[in-house]
């Protein structure tokens, strides 16, 4: 018996890339899946059939899935995504939001619509899945179905650290780590768990940064077989974070690096100083600001000239 038997699944962006390992993944343990695909560029420019070749190895392997071309970026198409899930397996239980495009520039070099593209592909469509997602999952929540809904989101090392180059992407993937928390904790009252992974391989996406190497297809390295940068060595986190063994952790970032996985530790304080119930005097703070919280002289950082 499968560890996803019975569970229909959508996966955003998997005719390709990372998305492609998660599909596959999730059909190898029982899901049935909805491969959703724009099948455009890397830049998110032009539209094709891409999510079919996925389809095609799933059920060459005995799964079952069906192609959706939608555009995420595009709000009511979600929701279609969501109806088609629903219409041809009769429910709905994981949503993997993965598709993503980029556009480097370092920001001075940056056209806006190049901010605009990446956050509507990854932050909006993220959002606008998990909306649809959310009501769905809430109204069978209150009528008793049973569902142990799952929203599995996809952020990056460039959101939790930065990355020279990627001020859109990386406010993207930022965002879409902050929005892993809130919908954590919106969606709990109704059994659904909200959680993000930081996957890597060596894609389309990766093929775009000099030196990272040519991009290969998941179904490029055999069952079995390791490589440190095959698309899908996150896929089966994925695959147990779908799973109801996996119904205790919520709202958790965690990436997955060549063998390893790595739970996130976010945000937290690390200095914390205090005024006395005083207000803060900007001309005193210095001082205090260089011993206290930085550890370093009061002398200032000299700034080159631009
Ligand atoms: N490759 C890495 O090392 C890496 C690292 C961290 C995060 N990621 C993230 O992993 C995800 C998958 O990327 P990948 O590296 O596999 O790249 P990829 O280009 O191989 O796959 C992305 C897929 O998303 C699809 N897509 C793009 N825009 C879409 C839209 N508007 N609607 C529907 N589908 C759309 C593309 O057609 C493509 O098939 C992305 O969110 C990416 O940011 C990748």
């Amino acid at each position: 018996m499968g560890m996803l038997d019975g569970k229909v699944a959508i996966v955003t962006g998997s005719g390709h890339g990372i998305g492609r390992g998660h599909a596959m993944e999730l059909a190898k343990h029982g899901a049935k899946v909805v491969v959703n695909d724009l099948g455009g560029s890397v830049t998110g420019e032009g539209a094709g059939r891409a999510a079919d070749e996925t389809v095609q190895l799933i059920v060459d392997k005995g799964g079952e899935a069906s192609a959706n071309y939608g555009n995420v970026a595009d709000h009511d198409q979600c929701g279609e995504l969501v109806q088609q899930a629903i219409d041809t397996y009769g429910k709905l239980d994981i949503v993997v939001n993965n598709a993503g495009i980029v556009r480097d520039a370092a920001i001075w070099n940056m056209p806006v619509d190049d901010f605009d593209a990446v956050m509507a592909v990854h932050v909006r469509g993220t959002w606008s899945l998990s909306h649809f997602a959310a009501k769905y999952f809430r109204e069978q929540a209150k009528a008793g179905a049973g569902i142990a809904g799952r929203i599995i989101n996809t952020t990056s090392g460039a959101g939790l650290g930065g990355n020279f180059g990627q001020s859109n992407y990386a406010t993207a993937k930022a965002a879409i780590a902050g929005l892993t928390l809130t919908l954590a904790q919106e969606l709990a009252a109704s059994g659904v768990t909200v959680n993000c992974i930081g996957p890597a391989g060596l894609t389309r996406i990766t093929a775009t940064m000099p030196g990272a190497g040519e991009a290969f297809e998941p179904d490029a390295v055999a069952e079995g077989e390791f490589h440190p940068m095959d698309p899908k060595n996150s896929s089966p986190l994925v695959a147990w974070l779908a799973s109801d063994q996996a119904g205790y952790v919520n709202g958790q970032i965690i990436r997955c690096l060549y063998d390893q996985i790595i739970l996130m530790k976010g945000w937290s304080e690390k200095v914390v100083i205090e005024s006395g119930n005083k207000p803060w005097d900007a001309t005193k703070l210095g001082a205090r600001m260089a011993s206290e919280v930085f550890g370093v002289a009061p002398t200032g950082l000299k700034f080159p000239k631009a």
